[in-house]
């Protein structure tokens, strides 16, 4: 968001590597500054173009006594903008100013006390000593010239400096995370008063900066959403449609293979509630016809990807001429534009602020060139929670903003062997069972996914009188921060025996209930 006032800029938060710089960068929005992660390979020119506020440099993995040690341009400290270096970033404008990062032999990992020795702005809310977070080996012990410790703990002599001539400051410790007990206090500190940043970064600013940009951005083209009933998608498309209305038009592609109640939900929400333009494919048919005799996991996804693919094209050729543009129009304007849930963690692992790459798997993946579309990512500077808050303030149910995660091809994934009709209704029927009680048990937020998976074997039991043969479902509930790693969930016993009562009893061709007990690795939470 450049503006032509120095200070509007974003607060830049430098990368060197290992998620530190996302936890900050989280912080400073949540202190209500907006900030943006850049590369520690970025020259101070670039950052400078920026017009940022002020410069966070973030923790690292390395050390800076190592080489090769990841960098910055040391141009940086001679552009007027306020540094704060954390961790690393601290050893390392120490080291590049001319001070002493010793390898002490004496770190310091996990909580730690600490004692304010000098007046500094940043430790103006601290009492004199405070427990803080610390996970270092190297230590500073020279202060570089113009620069004065300001805090001190057992084995960091300089667990903080700041050179108030230049405005740059650093500290050893991290105060991003939860356990630096007033670390929310000092980060306030630093953007308030040293960057001079207003709180104005609110869901509500989110929410006007992107209608404007999606307004600049489309003009009078029409512009498709593909719903999947996720999260993304539906708060990317409230967004959209907050910004142009009409002109956009959302497709929900009911595959036979979607959670209970979801298209009623999407319908719903909307059509009734918000009055989108939408259309509806009841494509289960196809789906179902298409998967049939299939066993091999890569085959069905396979199958339901392309086919997905299909229907949207079809959809999507018929609104571009319904609409009045363009196939045949100028050369260089785009049929028409593709709204999609991009978020920023994708934006930063991509490894560009810039480019934007169509998420491979299933929904909108590989669109034919001749229909084409641009991107709208109204998400890509946000985070996850954030979605949710946009989400929320736009006015969307809270079972589509706190949705757990549904992977796309859907259900599918869930039935192992053959997915037939009758198949996908018994685990649609005993998953939301799942998702019925614990939500009663008030565990849905707390866990990552809960579902039922449905096996491709089937096993004797007995009920009443008789003998049967049918199949068992298996409860999946996991907790994981990235679903990269995941831990299964010690679901309590009461809940588990109610889950095993109510979806034997209520849904028919189920004679058994199974728990999952693997963590991811060595499983994947998806059973294919
Ligand atoms: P796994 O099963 O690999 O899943 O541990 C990790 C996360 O990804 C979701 N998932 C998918 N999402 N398309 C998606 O959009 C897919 O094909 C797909 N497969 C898995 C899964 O639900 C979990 O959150």
């Amino acid at each position: 968001m450049p503006t032509d006032d120095p200070r509007e800029g974003p607060v830049l938060v430098v990368d060197f590597g290992a998620q530190y710089a996302q936890l900050i960068a989280r912080r400073v929005r949540e202190a209500h500054v907006y900030s943006e992660i850049v590369p520690h390979t970025a020259s101070a020119a670039d950052l400078a173009a920026r017009r940022p506020a002020g410069i966070i440099l973030s923790g690292g993995p390395k050390s800076v006594n190592e080489t090769p040690a990841p960098s910055i341009d040391p141009a940086v400290y001679d552009l007027g903008v306020p540094i704060l270096g954390i961790c690393y970033g601290a050893q390392l404008l120490t080291q590049q100013l001319g001070g002493v990062v010793d390898r002490t032999g004496r770190g310091e990992y996990g909580r730690t006390p600490l004692t304010v020795t000098a007046a500094s702005p940043l430790f103006q809310d601290w009492p004199e000593a405070a427990e803080v977070w610390m996970s270092h080996g190297d230590a500073i012990t020279e202060v570089p010239t113009g620069f004065v410790a300001t805090a001190a703990s057992p084995d960091a002599p300089v667990a903080a400096l700041h050179d108030p001539d230049r405005g740059i400051f650093g500290v050893q410790f991290h105060p991003e995370v939860v356990h630096t007990e007033h670390g929310r206090d000092l980060l306030e500190r630093f953007l308030y008063d040293i960057c001079h940043c207003p709180p104005s970064w609110t869901h509500t600013s989110i929410i006007e900066s992107q209608v404007a940009a999606v307004r600049a951005q489309v003009g009078s083209s029409p512009v498709l959403c593909a719903l999947s009933g996720g999260v993304d998608s539906a708060v990317a498309a409230a967004l959209v449609h907050k910004a142009i209305g009409d002109q956009l038009t959302c497709v929900y592609v009911d595959t036979g293979l979607m959670r209970a109640n979801e298209s009623e939900q999407v319908e719903e929400t909307f059509r009734r509630q918000f009055h989108v333009d939408l259309v509806h494919v009841k494509a289960a048919d196809r789906f179902f016809e298409a998967l049939a005799g299939v066993t091999d996991p890569e085959t069905k996804r396979k199958i339901i990807g392309e086919l997905f693919i299909r229907i949207f094209e079809e959809v999507a050729r018929d609104l571009v001429v319904e609409k009045g543009r363009l196939e045949e129009g100028p050369e260089d304007e785009p049929a028409g534009y593709l709204v999609q849930g991009t978020l920023y963690p994708d934006v930063i692992e991509s490894g560009s602020g810039t480019a934007a790459t169509i998420k491979s798997h299933h929904n909108v993946g590989g669109l034919p060139e001749d229909l084409a579309f641009d991107l709208v990512e109204p998400l890509r500077l946000l985070f996850k929670d954030e979605v949710r808050a946009v989400g929320e303030e736009l006015g969307l149910p809270h079972e589509i903003v706190w949705r757990q995660p549904f992977p796309g091809p859907g259900l599918a994934v869930r039935i192992v062997g053959e997915v037939t009709p009758e198949r996908a209704s018994i685990l649609r029927a005993a998953d939301a069972i799942v998702v019925e009680e614990v939500r009663k048990a008030g565990l849905y937020r707390d866990l990552w996914q809960s579902f039922a998976v449905l096996p491709a074997v089937r096993t004797v039991g007995v009920m009443g009188d008789g003998r049967t043969y049918a199949y068992p479902v298996v409860i999946r509930a996991v907790t994981s921060d990235d679903a990269m790693t995941a831990d299964w969930a010690r679901l309590p016993y009461d809940l588990l025996e109610r889950l095993s009562s109510r979806i034997i009893n209520e849904v028919e061709g189920v004679n058994r209930v199974a728990l999952d007990i693997t963590s991811k690795p060595p499983g994947t939470i998806e059973w294919e």
